[in-house]
């Protein structure tokens, strides 16, 4: 369909280096075990563990457990940073038949302005749609059970014992699932809303208490096509289109007119188109594949960006003679849809570093950057090319050079002699 010339040929060689050395700048910390002040606590607290885990990408919380098999006695430890003022460390077993928020018999511990709370929490769908979460027995034997703050680690810390019912929990499937938030109405007990990142969504886990060992973890499972598609999106609809955006523009007729501008143009936005759909395609199969959360409005923007961007694609093949009013029609749909994929992108690039939660860190400023970079150079060739408009039409021989002035302007002149002069002669295409 599309013919490959020597420069879409070297734009994929560049876009295939970048990508591999992308995806091995990601910031990914896959610490497996616990942190050595934690395992320590546990330890003093008579809890030689079993299994002790940090989730390093799910909100920091550390977790020690020891079972103690004979009466399925189990003893666990939940601990986390709660930075802010008010916050809420909450932990729990799911006895169904996978590690998912509802459904999950927890323990919440709440810490207010003044206080520190704690209770137990029957999780339920009601919950998820966003009922009141209030303190309610649950499906668990629990004992010693506490919430309290560890000053030399900073932590808060959950603490319990729990006597397993052979019926109903498998030490070999255990579904644990934790969480962190934010807001609390504590007079109520009623711990509020968590954030809506990854790194909320991934707070669960299988985990075979015989062998100390987690497993089905989404975390550990699809982080690397999560970057994939990360890294393809911003190379594809972030980096390349605009680029051809660029060079359409400003290497037409105003201010460097480069004969070769179309062929560059078509490779620049061909690729990109291929990268960004390949991108967009592994999105939808990570959408497909979380089953219990979704992230709508990166999504919903997402098939727009797909289904216009397409839609430009075909407009390609679609050429009506050259003297027709619909070639008018056809540049302005083309050049509207054009602007407003790159907007839309730009901010769906935003939400997708935003869900991967490396907003904390630097990407989302080296995305601004690039991105800020390339609206500048637009910016300056944007009032180049006006400056040098306006010279050629209106002879504002006071800005310009006289002689080029009146040079290009007479033999402008000389071409059309009807009178009209449009400023939307300007960018016209081809
Ligand atoms: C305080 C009230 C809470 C509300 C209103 C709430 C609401 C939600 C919502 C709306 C989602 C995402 C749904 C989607 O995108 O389709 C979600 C996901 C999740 N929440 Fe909560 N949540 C609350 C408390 C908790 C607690 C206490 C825990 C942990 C014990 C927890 C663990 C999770 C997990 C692990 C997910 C990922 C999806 C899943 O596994 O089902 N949430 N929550
Ligand atoms: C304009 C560019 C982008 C497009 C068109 C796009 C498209 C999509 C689509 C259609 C989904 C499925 C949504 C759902 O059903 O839940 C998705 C999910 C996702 N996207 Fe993007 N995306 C873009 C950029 C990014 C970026 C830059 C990142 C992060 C670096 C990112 C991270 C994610 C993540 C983490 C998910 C959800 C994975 C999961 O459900 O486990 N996206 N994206
Ligand atoms: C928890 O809530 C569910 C759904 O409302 C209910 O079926 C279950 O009996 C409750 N569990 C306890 C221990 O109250
Ligand atoms: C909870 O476990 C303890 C210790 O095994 C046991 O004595 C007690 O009866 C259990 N309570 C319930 C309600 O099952
Ligand atoms: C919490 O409970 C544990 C075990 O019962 C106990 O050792 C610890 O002192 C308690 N901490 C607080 C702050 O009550
Ligand atoms: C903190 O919790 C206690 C106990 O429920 C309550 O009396 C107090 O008003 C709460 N403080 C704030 C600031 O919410």
């Amino acid at each position: 369909m599309i013919k490959m010339s020597p420069p879409a040929r070297s734009l994929i060689f560049g876009v295939v280096f970048f990508l591999f050395l992308s995806i091995f700048s990601f910031s990914t910390t896959n610490a497996h075990s616990c942190t050595e002040g934690f395992l320590s606590e546990a330890k003093r607290r008579n809890l030689v563990a079993t299994f002790c885990k940090r989730y390093q990408e799910s909100n920091g919380v550390e977790i020690a457990m020891k079972l103690k098999e004979k009466p399925r006695r189990l003893d666990i430890m939940v601990g986390a940073m709660l930075e802010e003022g008010t916050g809420w460390l909450a932990w729990g077993l799911n006895p169904g038949p996978e590690a998912r928020m509802v459904g999950t018999q927890a323990l919440i511990g709440i810490k207010n302005k003044s206080n520190l709370l704690w209770d137990t929490y029957n999780i339920t769908t009601y919950t998820k749609f966003g009922c009141q979460l209030l303190p309610s027995p649950i499906d668990l034997n629990i004992s010693n059970f506490n919430f309290s703050y560890i000053d030399y680690l900073q932590y808060h810390v959950i603490k319990a014992t729990i006597v397993l019912d052979p019926l109903k929990y498998d030490v070999s499937r255990l579904n644990h699932v934790w969480q962190v938030g934010v807001d609390v109405d504590a007079v109520g007990k009623e711990p509020k809303m968590h954030a809506k990142a990854l790194r909320n969504y991934d707070s669960t886990e299988t985990i075979n208490l015989m062998t100390g060992k987690g497993r089905g973890n989404r975390v550990h499972t699809s982080n690397l096509i999560r970057q994939v598609h990360g890294v393809l999106n911003i190379i594809g609809w972030g980096t390349l289109l605009p680029i051809g955006v660029l060079i359409a523009r400003n290497f037409r007729e105003y201010p460097l007119p480069c004969s070769g501008w179309k062929s560059y143009h078509i490779s620049c936005q061909s690729v990109g188109y291929i990268v960004g759909s390949a991108g967009w395609a592994v999105g939808i199969w990570l959408g497909k594949a979380s089953k219990y959360y979704s992230f709508p409005k990166h999504g919903i923007f997402g098939i727009c960006i797909f289904t216009f961007a397409t839609l430009q694609m075909l407009f390609l093949k679609l050429k009506p003679d050259d003297e027709s009013k619909c070639r008018d029609y056809r540049n302005m749909f083309h050049h509207v849809l054009g602007y407003s994929l790159l907007v839309v992108s730009c901010i769906n690039i935003v939400k997708g570093l935003r869900i991967m939660y490396l907003d904390e860190n630097y990407w989302v400023p080296a995305y601004f950057g690039v991105a800020g970079c390339l609206a500048f150079i637009f910016l300056v060739f944007e009032i180049v090319s006006w400056f040098n408009f306006l010279c050629d039409k209106f002879q504002l021989r006071v800005l310009c050079d006289k002689d080029t002035a009146n040079d290009e302007a007479n033999s402008k002149k000389v071409s059309r002699d009807d009178g009209k002069v449009q400023p939307s002669d300007t960018p016209k295409n081809n």
